[in-house]
């Protein structure tokens, strides 16, 4: 496995000079290259959110907690901006963690949500659809949140997956408000393209205490050096959008992108952050999405951590690692968010936050 690091040649996220001291000016650093390169820079959150219940009920989930959806709104340049958000919080003498799942679907969230389950391991849920800030369309940015702000002629304007992320953060500053919720205790969660984007919330907004990416692959937890499967060039072919103009330079370059996807969770450090992988996901890549977990480690290392705690070699179908600041589960199937994955990333939440 080292030789195989080496031979990725990635750029060093500790580089000369940086410290335990001085780590959050590093970890600037690298979300600031991510957004000029990549992602794109996304604006300042607005001064306030507000929320309007559009729909509550009391006992859902056969009693056990209350399910609200509410009409998340702030003000933006061009007027009001508002979005559903589905809250599902178990009733508890206690405060909850939180999961923020970005979803692909509305409440209550399809295949990939196994909300009983959540509410019965004792975590709440707020979740939405990411269609609902805006569509997953080379669209021109013409459409919900993409509408709503003046785009900047550079090749560093926001793509929409900075946008699907920056509205985690409301739904963050809408939740920081309700009393039911241990503020320390409040994680993101994504899969495929939302585990991209759900890296790249935790890694800007420092109010997550975890991140958590599902087979994210290409432009996710995988690093692209070396990557197999889907490449720079499929991605930004088939989903422009996604990403900011300056990230097309990198197809079939990727030896000179400025960084690699290991920076996107070494930016989470010191905290918790977890990457599942499927054995048949190979698009996704699991190989470089483990070896970034890998890479990524000499962060938390610098700060008294462990980072990715794993065997020397690269992982067997069904393999976990909880063990470690960076958690990481190799999952038998194919590309899919399971009942099994959702399982593991409440372990760890259970071993790395009680
Ligand atoms: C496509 C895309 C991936 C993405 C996936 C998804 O397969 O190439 O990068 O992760 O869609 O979001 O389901």
């Amino acid at each position: 496995m080292l030789q195989e690091l080496k031979r990725r040649d990635l750029p060093p996220v500790v580089t000369p000079g940086t410290t335990a001291d001085n780590w959050q000016q590093r970890r600037r650093e690298m979300i600031e290259i991510l957004a000029r390169e990549e992602y794109g820079f996304s604006p300042e959150p607005p001064d306030h959110v507000s929320a309007e219940t559009t729909f509550l009920e009391e006992r859902a989930w056969a009693g056990k907690a209350e399910h609200r959806e509410i009409a998340l709104k702030f003000p933006t340049p061009k007027g009001e901006f508002s979005f559903p958000v589905d809250l599902v919080i178990p009733y508890s003498d206690e405060k909850l963690p939180l999961f923020i799942y970005i979803s692909f679907t509305k409440y209550p969230i399809g295949k990939y949500g196994p909300i009983e389950e959540i509410v019965d391991s004792g975590y709440a849920l707020a979740t939405f659809c990411y269609k609902d800030v805006t569509d997953d369309k080379d669209d021109d940015f013409s459409s919900g949140l993409a509408a709503m702000y003046p785009r900047e002629n550079t090749g560093s304007a926001w793509g929409k997956i900075s946008m699907w992320a920056w509205a985690a953060s409301r739904v963050m500053d809408y939740v920081q408000t309700l009393d039911a919720i241990d503020k320390n205790r409040i994680f993101v969660v994504g899969h495929s393209r939302l585990g991209k984007t759900a890296l790249w919330c935790g890694a800007q907004d420092p109010r997550f205490s975890a991140a958590v990416s599902n087979d994210s692959g290409c432009s996710g937890a995988a690093v692209s050096r070396g990557k197999e499967g889907e490449r720079i060039r499929d991605i930004v072919t088939r989903f422009p959008h996604w990403f900011c103009e300056n990230y097309r330079k990198y197809q079939d370059r990727e030896e000179e992108l400025p960084f690699d996807q290991h920076f996107l969770i070494a930016s989470m450090a010191p905290r918790p952050v977890y990457v599942a992988s499927a054995v048949e996901d190979l698009w996704a890549d699991p190989k470089s999405e483990f070896l970034s977990c890998a890479a990524a480690s000499s962060a938390y290392k610098l700060l008294g951590g462990r980072g990715l705690v794993s065997e020397n070699h690269f992982p067997k179908p069904g393999d976990v690692f909880q063990e470690g600041e960076i958690g990481y589960h190799l999952r038998t199937g194919t590309h899919f968010l399971s009942r099994y994955d959702w399982q593991q990333f409440i372990k760890y939440m259970d071993r790395h936050f009680k």
